[in-house]
């Protein structure tokens, strides 16, 4: 691991609705954090050398201090426990400077927020943005009953349309994508964050739509399709120092480097945060990340070597 990080106190813990806290970092000294811009998110080093990403829901103009929400997940690895159970204001941990792969495009003529459960976080602080430069949007917010929606007053008190969708008041159904796309003006920029399912329905949704209209954040991996050719070995070079070494068809190219004793940046492994792309120099990579647009990806100039491949026998990235 090497990523940067520098140390934040806990100033406040905050109750936003059932089993989701928010929880505010300010630097101990009172100094500025870097600036960020809506979408961003930070990492947080917790003890246990667990490592978990979350959005920014603050007010990005506010360089005080970084707001993120965290949801108590049932299936938890032990991050969002330890927040929810554990973690007390006052500590100071170590947390990474903000990262940014789901920008907002703030001159879109129109923008449909989409937010499912904890996806709220990033949409909070994209719709203050839009607030703030008064552009105009409307946000959708689907929770599975009224006590987990978090933040609608907030919302609301913004001043743009805020619509909601709660599972238990339509038998258990999820939000209905189609119609909101269907519904929007032309030109729309559409933005979603929340269960897998609901990111899996709205990329359905908004296949049809050119390229860089919808916008998607995975906070767990996207499954790969049943298609996804079984990984091979291969060759990979390392343009900078010259090294050649072989990455076996249970290993990441993550992994490789690491074993050969070659530093990398990584955070999640997981393809969902970014830290860990990489240029490529040469051959053709076999994406496996939940970041990279369809465009981005024929592309062939980046991949995140955490989870992606290469397509071929070689490949030579620049590392
Ligand atoms: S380490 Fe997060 S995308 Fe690779």
């Amino acid at each position: 691991m090497t990523e940067q990080t520098f140390p934040a106190r806990v100033q406040r813990i905050e109750w936003a609705a059932e089993d989701i806290l928010a929880v505010e970092f300010r630097r101990p000294d009172g100094a500025a954090l870097p600036a960020f811009t809506p979408g961003a998110h930070i990492d947080l080093h917790l003890p246990g050398a667990m490592l978990r990403n979350y959005s920014l829901m603050s007010d990005s103009r506010d360089t005080h201090r970084y707001v993120v929400a965290v949801g108590l997940d049932a299936n938890t690895r032990g991050g969002s426990k330890y927040i929810h159970h554990d973690l007390r204001v006052g500590q100071v941990i170590p947390i990474s400077a903000p990262r940014n792969h789901f920008p907002l495009v703030e001159d879109a003529p129109h923008v449909v927020l989409i937010a499912g459960g904890i996806g709220i976080t990033p949409m909070v602080c994209m719709a203050r943005r839009l607030a703030a430069i008064g552009r105009p949007y409307e946000i959708y917010v689907a929770a599975r009953n009224h006590q987990r929606a978090a933040f609608l007053e907030d919302l609301r008190a913004l001043g743009g349309p805020v619509h909601t969708h709660f599972d238990s008041d339509h038998g258990g159904a999820p939000l209905a994508m189609a119609p909101i796309i269907a519904s929007a003006p032309a030109g729309t920029h559409f933005y979603c964050c929340g269960p897998g399912p609901m990111l899996a329905a709205f990329e359905t949704a908004t296949a049809g739509l050119p390229d860089g209209f919808a916008h998607v954040e995975y906070f767990k991996a996207r499954e790969q399709p049943a298609s996804a050719a079984a990984p091979g070995a291969f060759t990979l070079t390392l343009a900078k120092s010259g090294k050649t070494i072989e990455v076996a068809a249970n290993q990441t190219i993550l992994e490789a480097l690491l074993a050969n004793g070659i530093e990398a940046d990584y955070s999640c492994q997981d393809g969902v945060c970014g830290t860990c792309e990489t240029k490529i120099v040469a051959g053709v990579a076999d994406h496996r990340d939940s970041l990279l647009s369809k465009s981005e990806r024929e592309s062939n100039k980046t991949l995140m070597i955490c989870v992606s491949r290469c397509a071929g026998d070689h490949l030579t990235i620049d590392l």
